[in-house]
């Protein structure tokens, strides 16, 4: 969690009602997408919803990963304590005998529905699903499924994060059905959300900001989430440096004195994301993107596959389909309204593509 979550409070506002909902059973079931390029806060917004919504004694409130639910039985063991499956399951299960044998993993797991109405029976469930774009086909496919069916009846929130292709990599999975799931993207933030999360945990250590260097941090950070954060501790360094006897303050000297400490940890960053695109082979794709970027912060549909198709020298539309979805995977690329325009998913990690990649 940031020190401050800053600029999410409409994003909050909506998945606090969805809870609400569900926590007074009006409304059944409701599935919200969560997506966006990496480090902008996805995580650390479930983190928050799941943390107000587990104070809320009306619901129950799960955090998963698709590692932990890689198939059926998993998904049981993660939802369904062993109490309740013993107190529901031979009358609701179908699992045979008294499902105590269960754990031990001889007897067929409970089908997803069957778990979710088993856990749903106990209170309205609010499911938090991270990192949704790696989930398995096959749970992904049962979890429609009963999402769609039980669904209906029972009060359950399902929240699924992930990359901007998490719509897409759900829609393999079947049925049209996602696609009418609300969807929210997150993105950088405003300048002014930027401030906030830079300024109030100075703030709250009683560490005065000048409007100066609040300006200039604002710039720095380039409203990236991540880097946000990676700017607001190299600066607390640097100003308690400069004052170990306390008084500490930050004018534009103490942001000039961060700025080495901010660049290294963001080129380290910008390194692990160049290493990810050469092991995947997409360098000189990456590269022919950036170049068509260094003059235009958009572009079309149309220009995106033609950078795609110089860089990569695919000519098939499939192919180049398939590379555009790893580089939205990637955080390269992402369409942050919903209209077919393209922009970096990462800010200035085009420039240094541009700059390191000689081809
Ligand atoms: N609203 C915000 N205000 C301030 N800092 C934020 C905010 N959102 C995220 N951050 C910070 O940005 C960084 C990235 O956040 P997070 O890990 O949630 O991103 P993510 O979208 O889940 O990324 P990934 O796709 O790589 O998992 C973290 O250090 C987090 O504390
Ligand atoms: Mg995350």
């Amino acid at each position: 969690m940031p020190p401050h979550l800053a600029g999410r409070e409409s994003e909050l506002g909506r998945l606090r009602s969805l809870v609400d909902r569900v926590a007074g059973r009006s409304a059944h079931h409701a599935e919200i997408l969560v997506f966006g390029p990496r480090g902008n806060g996805k995580t650390v917004l479930l983190a928050r919803i799941a943390e107000e919504a587990a104070s809320d004694t009306q619901v129950d409130v799960v955090r998963l990963r698709p590692s932990q639910i890689h198939d059926r039985t998993a998904f049981a063991d993660a939802l369904l304590r062993r109490k309740w499956w013993v107190r529901y399951l031979p009358s609701q299960l179908s699992v045979g005998g008294t499902g105590a044998s269960w754990g031990g993993r001889e007897e067929r797991p409970p089908t997803v529905e069957d778990v979710l109405r088993t856990r749903v029976r106990r209170k309205p469930l609010v499911l938090l699903l991270d990192e949704a774009h790696t989930l398995d086909p096959g749970l992904g496919r049962d979890l429609l499924n009963a999402s769609e069916q039980a669904g209906r009846r029972l009060p359950f929130l399902l929240v699924l994060a992930g990359t901007p292709n998490l719509l897409a990599h759900l829609s393999t999975m079947g049925a049209s059905f996602w696609s009418r799931a609300e969807q929210m993207r997150i993105g950088r933030l405003t300048e002014a959300a930027t401030a906030d999360a830079l300024w109030k945990p100075f703030e709250e250590a009683r560490v005065s900001v000048s409007e100066d260097a609040l300006d200039l941090m604002v710039a720095m950070s380039q409203c990236y989430p991540y880097f946000v954060q990676l700017l607001g501790q190299a600066v607390w360094r640097a100003s308690a440096a400069l004052s170990p006897g306390g008084g500490q303050r930050v004018t534009r000297r103490e942001v000039g004195l961060a700025r080495s400490e901010f660049d290294e940890a963001r080129d380290e960053y910008y390194s692990v994301r160049y290493r990810e695109f050469e092991e995947r082979d997409l360098l000189p794709t990456v590269k022919a993107v950036a170049c068509a970027f260094e003059d235009r912060a958009i572009l079309t549909d149309r220009e995106m596959a033609e950078a795609i198709r110089r860089g990569s020298g695919t000519e098939d539309h499939a192919d180049v389909l398939a590379i555009r979805r790893s580089l939205a995977d990637l955080g390269a690329i992402w369409e942050p309204r919903g209209r077919p325009l393209w922009e970096p998913g990462i800010p200035s990690l085009m420039d240094y593509v541009r700059a390191y990649e000689p081809g």
